[in-house]
C-alpha cells in the first residue's frame, strides 16, 4: 500500500464523527477514497469536492461513487431551522434549496423527525444528481468508463445502510438540460 492506491469506490459522506466511511462498510485502507463535508453535499461550485471527484474518476478510475447521508444529520436539521449559526449557513443554503424544491412533499409529513429524515434522503438524491451533472462524470461515461453513482443513507440506530435505489450509470438517465455533449479531446 505504501507504493500506490487503487480504490474502486469514492465515498462522499457527512463529516459527523459517528459516520466513518471505512468502518461503516467494512473496507480496509486502500479500498475507499473518501470525501466528507457537513451534510454530504456536492455543489457544482465546490472545487474541493469536484477535485476529489476528478481525481477519483480520472486518475484512480473508481467504478462506484457513493453519496451517503445519515438519518439524524445535524447539518440537515440546522438547514430546517431559522437560527443563524455562522459561515455554515451559506453552506447549508444548498439544503434549503432541496427543501424548497420538495416543499409540497415535506409539508405533508407531520412528524418533525420523519420530515427531517425525508429531507436527508432528498438531499442524498439531489447530491447524486449533482455528481452526475459534472463534466467529470459525463466525460467518463462518454469515454466508456463503467461508472455507477449510488445514493445511500446510514441509520445510526440500527447500524444499517439504506439504499435509495437511485443508481445512475449513464447520461441518458439525466434530465436533458443537464446533459453535456463531450467532444473527444
Ligand atoms: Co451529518
Amino acid at each position: 500500500l505504501s507504493e500506490q492506491q487503487a480504490p474502486q469506490y469514492l465515498w462522499i459522506g457527512c463529516s459527523d464523527s459517528r459516520v466513518p466511511a471505512n468502518e461503516i462498510i467494512g473496507l480496509e485502507p486502500g479500498d475507499l477514497l473518501v470525501h466528507r463535508n457537513i451534510a454530504n453535499i456536492c455543489p457544482h461550485t465546490d472545487f474541493n469536492c469536484l477535485s476529489v471527484v476528478e481525481f477519483a474518476v480520472r486518475m484512480l478510475k473508481v467504478r462506484h461513487i457513493i453519496v451517503c447521508g445519515h438519518y439524524g444529520c445535524g447539518g440537515v436539521h440546522a438547514a430546517m431551522e431559522d437560527h443563524q449559526l455562522g459561515l455554515v449557513d451559506n453552506w447549508l443554503r444548498n439544503i434549503r434549496d432541496v427543501h424548497a424544491k420538495h416543499k409540497g412533499e415535506l409539508e405533508l409529513i407531520a412528524d418533525p423527525k420523519a420530515r427531517q429524515n425525508r429531507l436527508v434522503e432528498l438531499n442524498v438524491l439531489q447530491q447524486v444528481q449533482n455528481v452526475c451533472h459534472t463534466t467529470i462524470v459525463q466525460e467518463a461515461w462518454t469515454q466508456g468508463h463503467n461508472l455507477i453513482v449510488h445514493g445511500w443513507v446510514y441509520n445510526l440506530e440500527s447500524g444499517r445502510l439504506h439504499d435509495l435505489n437511485c443508481c445512475i450509470s449513464g447520461s441518458d438517465q439525466l434530465e436533458d438540460i443537464y446533459r453535456i455533449q463531450i467532444f473527444p479531446s
